[in-house]
């Protein structure tokens, strides 16, 4: 094994494509090669889901999501956050390590709490110290992310060496992030300047890996383009025909010069009625199983129950330690 992965999503809804590209299914790459720890982060996710029963579903949906991906349960560890304490015990630790300016300059609070700053909740503005800490207390080596999440895993960097350098030298290892290159930023299907995202109001913007063929079909149909024949990478002029180019070579496995190159004379429409095709053809068979795994959650339970006794015996004695570096007694 090259080393231990940890990586998180949050259950604020179901999971989108944008997650599926730019992080999961490398996660499930990973497997073969590192020892790997995922993680449904719902203590971040309390932030904007504040409905207990919505939660409830929303976890149990991307746990459901995660397996039918492919993350096998024999071999990597999946489990839900709030059910490890060694993460919030961490994050203290962390906080009273963490300048505010640090966290001042992290453009997702920014643009999450936008013009109301003042009633965001703290758990907002400490949320980075918590995703440190998620990361820290397994002592992980590399996180595989989308491109949005660079700027807090620099910031998992920065408070490791805090520490370290207050506490126990070389006491925590600064995780390295892992960026998928085709599919690390998937866009709105709507707008091409904005990401693809679960929180966007419009259902139309994003592929859900709920999404049936009808809908899926649809929404790439409707998507936005331009009247230019032919289908290029040009993201700063043709933002819209790049993202769909990003998607296909994403799901087909292909170099985005491979794809630019097969599709260099056909018109928009014919382009996305094949990237319709691939798209269902790739997320059919997962939500199917995602389907069938939903109809059963006392198996679901069970597996994140185990997760999180797993995952437990790993961070506890971390924790423990760092606490017994920092005096507590
Ligand atoms: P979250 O839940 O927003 O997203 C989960 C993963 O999906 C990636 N992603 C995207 N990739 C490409 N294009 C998109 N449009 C797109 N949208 C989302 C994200 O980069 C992410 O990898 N803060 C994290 C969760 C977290 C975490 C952690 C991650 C908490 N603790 C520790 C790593 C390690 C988040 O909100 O991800």
């Amino acid at each position: 094994m090259q080393g231990r992965i940890f990586s998180g999503i949050q259950p604020t809804h179901g999971i989108q494509l944008g997650n599926y590209l730019g992080a999961i299914r490398n996660w499930v790459k990973l497997q073969d090669s590192f020892e790997c720890i995922y993680c449904i982060v719902d203590q971040h996710a309390l932030n904007t889901v504040q409905d207990a029963a919505e939660m409830r579903q929303n976890t149990r949906e991307v746990a459901a999501a995660l397996l039918a991906s492919g993350i096998d349960p024999a071999r990597s560890i999946l489990f839900v956050q709030s059910r490890v304490e060694a993460h919030s015990r961490l994050a203290w630790v962390l906080n009273c390590v963490t300048p505010m300016g640090w966290l001042n300059r992290m453009t997702q609070f920014k643009e999450k709490a936008g013009k109301h700053r003042e009633n965001a909740p703290v758990g907002l503005f400490v949320y980075p110290v918590l995703q440190a800490a998620d990361i820290l207390a397994y002592r992980a080596t590399h996180v595989p992310v989308g491109e949005d999440q660079k700027q807090h895993l620099e910031l998992s960097r920065d408070i490791a060496a805090s520490f370290n350098r207050r506490f126990a030298d070389g006491f925590f290892p600064l995780p390295e992030p892992m960026i998928q290159a085709e599919a690390a930023r998937v866009m709105s299907l709507r707008d091409g300047s904005k990401k693809m995202s679960k929180s966007d109001p419009s259902d139309m913007s994003r592929i859900n890996l709920t999404d049936d063929a009808d809908a899926i079909a649809t929404k790439i149909k409707k998507a936005k383009s331009d009247s230019i024949l032919g289908i290029t990478y040009d993201p700063e002029n043709r933002p819209e025909a790049s993202n769909l180019l990003s998607i296909f070579a994403a799901l087909a496995d292909q170099s985005r010069a491979a794809v630019a190159a097969e599709y260099a004379s056909t018109s928009f429409a014919q382009f996305k009625e094949h990237l319709a095709e691939l798209c269902v053809e790739k997320l059919a068979p997962i939500n199917a199983e995602m389907r069938g795994l939903l109809a059963n959650p006392t198996h679901l339970d069970a597996v994140l129950a185990d997760g999180a006794a797993r995952a437990d015996a790993i961070a506890r004695p971390i924790v423990d330690e760092a606490y017994a570096a920092v005096g507590f007694t």
